[in-house]
Parts: C-alpha cells; sequence; structure tokens
C-alpha cells in the first residue's frame, strides 16, 4: 500500500503544469459553447458543483437497423455461431448459469452468466443506459456514442458473401452518420462505437486475408471515429482495447465485494493451469510446448480441451480450476488477446504471458503500467526454444511477491468485468466506467485539451491518477 501510494504522488511541479494547461482548455472549452450559442442550455457552464461536467455523453438514436434488427435476425447465423439467439438474451449478457455442482456460488442467482466472449456490442450499448451523464443536447456533450453492433453485423455476413455484402451496413452507417449535424463539429472524432471483436476484423484492407471481415475501420467515417475493441491492431490510433466480457456480471458493490472476499480466501492446489487448444497448424505458436510442459508436471492443471473435448467451454469447469490455481498460462490463440486473461484475473489467478501484446500494449485504460505487480512474463520465443521450464520459473517467485501481485489482480477486478446493464454499480467503477473515461479523455485531446480525468469528482482513486500519469508522461 505504502509503496502504491508513493508512487502515486505527482510532483508539485507537474500539478502546477496540469492546472494551467488545464485551465486553458477549460477556457477554450467554454468558448467553443458560447460561441456555439448555448449558454441557456445550463450544463457546460462553469458550475463546478455539475458532477457530469467533462463527461456528457450524447447517444445517436440510430435506426433499428443498426442494432435492434441486427439482434433479431439472431437465428440467421445459427450455423457460425450456435445459439446467438440465446448469447443475446438478457441484455447481452447471455443465459444465466445453473451451477449445480458449486453450490450455486456460479449462477445466475449471483450474478453468472453464459457470456459469449464476441456480444460487448449489445453489453455496452445496455450499460450505456445507465450512464450518470447521458444528455439529450448533442451540443453540449463531450462524447457522441454511435449503438451500432459492429461485431454482430461482422457474423452476419462473414461466411459465403462477398465484399459489398459485409460492407454493407458500415457503409450505410458511416453515411447516415455523416449526414447528421453532430458530425460536422469534429469531423465524427468525438463520435466512438463499439466493435465487440478484435480490430482485425474490421480491418480487411490491411489483413493477410483479403476475405477476412469487414472494412468499417478503414472507410472514410469508419477510419475517423474512436472504435472500442477486444484487441486493438495497435497501428493505428483510432481503436482501442478494452477488456472481453467475462461470465461475471455483479449487480451491486456488494457482489463485487463478496466476490473479491472469495477469491481471497480460495485454496489454490495448483500451482498454474491452462484452458486452451493447441494450434497445430501454426508452428510458431507455442501452444504445444505449454500443453507438453503442464502435462508433465504435477503441478499443472489443464482441461480436456487441450485433447480435442469440450471441456474447456464449460464456463463452471474453467472458473472452479481458476479459482484453484495460483498462476494461469496465457499463450497467444489466434490473435495476441484472450478472453481467458479476464476470466482467470476474476478468478483471483495471476496470468503468466508469454507476448506484449495480450495485454500490457493493449489494456492500458484498464490494467496497471506496472505489469510486474500484477502478472509474469515468460518471452515466447524461450518457451519456443525450450530454453524456460515454466513450473521452475514460477516456483522460483517468493511467496510474499505472489500474494502481493494476487492481492493486486483480486483489486483489479472490477476494471475488468462488466456490470449488469440492468442495474447499478454504487461506487465501483467497472470496464466500462473505465472505458468511457479513455474515450472521454481521447475527445478532450482531439479538441486540443490535455484530458479531463482531472476534472473527475471520483478522480482521487489509483486507477484515474494511475491512468493520467500513464497518458501525461
Ligand atoms: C432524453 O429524452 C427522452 C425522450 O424524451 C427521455 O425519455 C430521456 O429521459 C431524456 N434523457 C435525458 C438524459 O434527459
Ligand atoms: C475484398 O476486399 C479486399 C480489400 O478490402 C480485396 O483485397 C479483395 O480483392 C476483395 N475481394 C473481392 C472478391 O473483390
Ligand atoms: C501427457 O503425459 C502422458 C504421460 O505422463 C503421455 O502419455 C501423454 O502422451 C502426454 N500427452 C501430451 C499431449 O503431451
Amino acid at each position: 500500500m505504502e509503496k502504491v501510494a508513493i508512487g502515486l504522488l505527482p510532483p508539485l511541479r507537474f500539478i502546477a503544469a496540469i492546472a494551467v494547461v488545464s485551465w486553458t482548455s477549460f477556457i477554450y472549452y467554454h468558448f467553443s459553447l458560447l460561441s456555439g450559442g448555448l449558454l441557456q442550455l445550463g450544463h457546460g457552464r462553469d458550475d463546478s458543483a455539475d458532477p457530469c461536467r467533462g463527461r456528457y455523453i450524447y447517444v445517436h438514436d440510430l435506426p433499428r437497423r443498426f442494432n435492434a434488427d441486427i439482434l433479431r435476425d439472431c437465428r440467421k447465423t445459427s450455423d457460425h455461431w450456435p445459439d446467438m439467439c440465446g448469447f443475446v438474451s438478457n441484455a447481452g449478457l447471455g443465459r444465466p448459469l445453473v451451477d449445480r455442482a458449486g453450490g450455486g456460488v456460479l449462477s445466475g442467482e449471483a450474478g453468472w452468466y453464459g457470456t459469449h466472449q464476441f456480444a460487448l456490442d449489445a453489453i455496452f450499448h445496455n450499460r450505456m443506459k445507465q450512464y450518470e451523464c447521458l444528455t439529450n443536447h448533442s451540443a453540449v456533450a463531450d462524447a457522441v456514442f454511435v449503438p451500432f453492433y459492429a461485431g454482430f453485423d461482422f457474423v452476419r455476413y462473414h461466411w459465403g458473401y462477398d465484399n459489398a455484402t459485409r460492407d454493407a451496413a458500415s457503409v450505410d452507417l458511416t453515411q447516415w452518420l455523416m449526414r447528421q449535424p453532430e458530425w460536422g463539429r469534429m469531423g465524427g472524432r468525438d463520435h466512438f462505437l463499439v466493435a465487440g471483436r478484435t480490430g482485425w476484423d474490421f480491418r480487411r484492407d490491411t489483413n493477410i486475408n483479403p476475405d477476412w471481415g469487414t472494412n468499417l475501420l478503414v472507410m472514410p467515417g469508419g477510419r475517423d471515429m474512436s472504435v472500442l475493441v477486444l484487441e486493438s491492431s495497435l497501428l493505428h490510433g483510432s481503436d482501442y482495447a478494452v477488456p472481453y466480457p467475462t461470465y461475471f456480471h455483479p449487480r451491486s458493490d456488494a457482489d463485487v465485494f463478496r466476490w473479491q472476499d472469495r477469491v481471497r480466501g480460495m485454496q489454490r492446489r495448483w500451482l498454474m493451469s491452462f484452458v486452451g487448444a493447441p494450434r497445430p497448424d501454426d508452428a510458431s505458436n507455442i501452444r504445444a510446448q505449454i500443453i507438453a510442459q503442464c502435462n508433465a508436471s504435477s503441478a499443472c492443471s489443464q482441461l480436456g480441451c487441450a485433447f480435442g473435448s469440450s471441456q474447456c467451454h464449460s464456463p463452471g469447469n474453467i472458473m472452479r480450476l481458476f479459482q484453484k490455481s495460483t498462476f494461469c498460462l496465457q499463450p497467444p490463440g489466434d490473435s495476441y488477446t484472450r478472453r481467458s486473461v479476464f476470466d482467470s484475473m476474476v478468478a483471483g489467478c495471476i496470468p503468466v504471458f508469454f507476448h506484449t501484446a495480450t495485454a500490457y500494449r493493449q489494456y492500458t485504460w484498464h490494467l496497471p503500467r506496472d505489469h510486474a505487480a500484477y502478472s509474469v512474463f515468460i518471452p515466447d520465443r524461450d518457451v519456443r526454444a525450450g530454453n524456460v521450464n515454466i513450473e521452475a520459473t514460477l516456483r522460483a517467485i517468493p511467496a510474499a511477491a505472489v500474494e502481493r501481485m494476487r492481492e493486486e489482480v483480486i483489486r483489479l477486478i472490477p476494471a475488468v468485468i462488466y456490470a449488469d446493464p440492468r442495474s447499478k454499480l454504487e461506487t465501483v467503477k467497472d470496464a466500462f466506467d473505465v472505458a468511457v473515461e479513455g474515450i472521454i479523455d481521447r475527445v478532450d485531446m482531439a479538441r486540443g485539451g490535455y484530458g479531463r480525468s482531472w476534472l473527475r469528482p471520483k478522480q482521487s482513486s489509483h486507477q484515474a491518477l494511475d491512468a493520467k500519469r500513464r497518458k501525461l508522461i
């Protein structure tokens, strides 16, 4: 704790500098409102008591063909995404889990759902309806949310359709947006949407496979907005990574605290565990080595999916294993990132990464800059070359250090989960809250500001300060 507190105190000079800069951007911001003739609207004025100042979001009222109708067609995708209708039920959370084996701990009652990893479009949109600083006056909004279901749109036409069909909704959407008065203000740079898959799925032009995905993030309009994805391409600057949805969607602060206490108290009988399938077609993928090392160690446990069964798709099995493990091995799969990273963190299991693009370079809003505080890094080339024994590496970490890392992982749980969008956490910030702050800051910087997180009432939290430091240093 002490170390954290000291590390967070910015030098005075630094504070003075941001005060000056912020004041300047504050004046600039108000001037732009005045010149827009919007004073009579009330908020956005120098009303320092307004807790929403700097955080207003306007949600575009899109025609249903851009969201609700896409879900209505969920049956059409049944050959490629089985049970999509089930997966988009309950505000996008999926079906409640029924956990007989675990005494109901992982059940819908306790906030657990069979959430699909690519269901964020709907979860985020529904969560936005609970956002405390929505406004109907687009002119005073600090950012504009576009509730287009880009990820579900991808699934609809991915297999067996031509480019024009795959891009049709994206073209339609961007043309619709560019006709709205809101677009003109900043050429779309204050707009954002959620495309709940990896960024690669929306950049067909620059893909290795020219038949993969839509071109949403490349086309005019699409490339001007900020887009929240599960994995950023890290190249282009307008797609930002946010956590994959996990199975846990608490309804209150108390649900979160209860869960944190539970995982803190778990007996962890496995030193390490792995859940995932090998990638036999990709010779450079290290999963085969991970699976072999795990299989050879009496301190490692893995689910049967490594050997071709579907055991690894049962949320209950996965979460029970992670809760009993100290370290969870997270090698890349088809892309760098994995949903499993967040499932393991929710279980209080310390992630072991093999590539910096699996988390460190991705989730900079949600995870601390100090990687060693919550995770272990073993370079994939060492595993590939057979130079490293994973078990021995993990055993060499002193018990006190393991304890500290686990505590940090448990502290991070709120930032990597999406609360049940039908209710609202009281004080705890979830992954949605953190993402919205990130976007508001990006938009402010695009306006010539320096990020507005310093204005926010909840800014004294470790998270916000950490994010601010990351951005400004
Ligand atoms: C915006 O307008 C709608 C419809 O009139 C209303 O239901 C809603 O409460 C308004 N939202 C805000 C944030 O004022
Ligand atoms: C589809 O689009 C990609 C680029 O986005 C292009 O390389 C490819 O040739 C197109 N496919 C067809 C069949 O036109
Ligand atoms: C796992 O280990 C057993 C012996 O301990 C061996 O027979 C089996 O082939 C191994 N499987 C894999 C996939 O490495």
